[in-house]
């Protein structure tokens, strides 16, 4: 595949626990192809599972000690331009983040929803599809608006649901796509 040759956009990885996605996103920024460079990871969870990862690989963790969130975000903002961050990737970040800071980051906050949007908004999105006997699922990645899980969709996967799926197995077929979509969304918006 081609070296991506134009300048990187520094990115900025939203998570709040496991960070499958987040390690994803890290392997994709070191390939040639890759329009990216992870500058930042935050969590609103120190004790986020992903974080180890990020430390592996040297990446630099903020740590903001605020107990009010309006503060949080208005000391993460300040951050977030001086190292210029031009993309923030939500990789299971469970927060919702206020209409102030999107409206300052407009068009510039993405995300990954473990359903086919606009289906399935929200939490337990494997076990409603299952309940509702879907035969579909999937996952999408989308610009964040001040709607939860509304924005513009960037790139989609659809997902066949068999007869012997529980939440879980799909949770995992769903999950390895997931690591597929989002940097295919990222190219898709930046290259
Ligand atoms: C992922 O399935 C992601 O789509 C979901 O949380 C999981 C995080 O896994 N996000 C949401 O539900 C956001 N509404 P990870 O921490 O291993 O990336």
């Amino acid at each position: 595949m081609k070296k991506y040759s134009g300048r990187k956009v520094f990115v900025a990885v939203f998570i709040s626990g496991r960070g499958s996605n987040l390690k994803s996103l890290i392997n994709f920024s070191k390939k040639k192809i890759s329009p990216i460079k992870i500058d930042i990871v935050f969590s609103n969870n120190k004790n986020a599972i992903g974080l180890k990862f990020a430390k592996e690989k040297k990446i630099k963790i903020v740590h903001l000690k605020e107990k009010n969130f309006y503060n949080l975000e208005k000391k993460l903002v300040k951050i977030l331009n001086k190292r210029k961050i031009g993309l923030i990737c939500l990789a299971g970040f469970m927060k919702i983040l206020s209409n102030n800071f999107i409206k300052k980051f407009n068009g510039k906050i993405i995300n990954i929803h473990p359903s086919l949007l606009p289906k399935y908004k929200g939490l337990n999105t494997h076990r409603r599809v299952i309940e509702n006997k879907e035969d579909y699922t999937g996952c999408t990645v989308h610009f964040v608006n001040s709607k939860l899980d509304s924005g513009k969709i960037i790139f989609q996967k659809k997902i066949k649901i068999f007869k012997k799926d529980n939440e879980k197995t799909l949770a995992q077929r769903v999950l390895l796509e997931e690591h597929k979509i989002y940097p295919k969304a990222i190219m898709k918006i930046l290259s």
